[in-house]
C-alpha cells in the first residue's frame, strides 16, 4: 500500500499518514464544517421508514467538534491528513478495524471548506479502502446525519449504500430535533 500520494501534480495537495503529535495541534484549529440548504426529513410509518428532501428556510450549518480528536487518533487502527503545498490540513480521515462484524468503520472523514470538491475526500476513501484490504474486514461502514447531504451525496457517489436508520441516537436537546442517523456500507469486493 503507498503510505503517500498526491492527488495530482498540480494540485499541490499531498496525503500522508497522520503524525502524532506533531499534527495534532494543527487538527484542534481544523474546520469541519458543512451547511445545506436540503435535509432529508425521515417519516416512519409502523415499521416503514422513508427519507424524503425538504428545503429547509436558512441553511442547515453544523461543525463537527475536534475536542476529542486526541482519543479519535489514539482509537484508530490507521488516520491520514491532506496538507496543501505550505503544510496547511486540508482533510483528516480515521478509521478502526471491527473485529466482532469484520467491518472497517470510518470514524472520521472530513475535509476543511476551502479544499472541497477537489477530490481529497474521494483520494482518503482511496487510501482507507487499500487499508481495508489489508485487514480481514468484509466492508466499509460509516454513520452521518441525515442533515448532512453533501456527504450523503458524496457517500453515494463513492458507492456507498444506506444500510440503516436511527432516529433516537442523538440527544434532541444537543442536536437539530429531526436529526437522525444514517449509516452507510460499501463491499470490499476481493478477487
Ligand atoms: C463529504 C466530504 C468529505 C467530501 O469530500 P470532498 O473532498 O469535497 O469530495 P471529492 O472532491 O473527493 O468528491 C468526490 C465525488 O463526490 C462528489 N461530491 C462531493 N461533494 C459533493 C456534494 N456536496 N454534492 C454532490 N456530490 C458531491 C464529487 O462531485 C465527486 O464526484 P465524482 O467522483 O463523480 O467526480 C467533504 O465535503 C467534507 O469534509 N464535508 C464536511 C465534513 C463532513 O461532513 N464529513 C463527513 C462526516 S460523516
Amino acid at each position: 500500500m503507498q503510505d503517500t500520494l498526491s492527488i495530482s501534480p498540480d494540485s499541490g495537495i499531498t496525503l500522508r499518514p497522520l503524525q502524532w503529535p506533531q499534527d495534532g495541534a494543527r487538527l484542534k484549529d481544523f474546520d469541519a464544517s458543512y451547511s445545506s440548504p436540503v435535509i432529508y426529513e425521515v417519516a416512519q410509518d409502523g415499521m416503514a421508514f422513508s427519507l424524503q428532501q425538504i428545503v429547509l428556510p436558512e441553511p442547515f450549518l453544523k461543525c463537527y467538534p475536534m475536542d476529542d480528536i486526541a482519543e479519535d487518533v489514539a482509537d484508530a487502527d490507521a488516520s491520514w491528513v491532506a496538507e496543501d503545498s505550505d503544510g496547511k490540513l486540508a482533510g483528516l480521515a480515521t478509521v478502526e478495524y471491527q473485529e466482532w462484524n469484520h467491518s472497517l468503520l470510518i470514524s472520521g472523514i472530513f475535509v476543511t471548506p476551502a479544499y472541497k470538491q477537489k477530490g481529497i475526500g474521494r483520494a482518503l476513501l482511496g487510501l482507507i479502502d487499500a487499508f481495508a484490504r489489508k485487514t480481514p474486514a468484509r466492508c466499509l461502514q460509516l454513520e452521518t446525519q441525515n442533515t448532512n447531504v453533501p456527504a450523503i451525496h458524496f457517500y453515494l457517489k463513492q458507492g456507498f449504500r444506506l444500510c440503516g436508520i436511527n432516529t433516537g441516537l442523538y440527544d434532541p436537546a444537543q442536536v437539530h430535533p429531526h436529526e437522525a442517523a444514517l449509516y452507510f456500507t460499501r463491499d470490499l469486493q476481493r478477487d
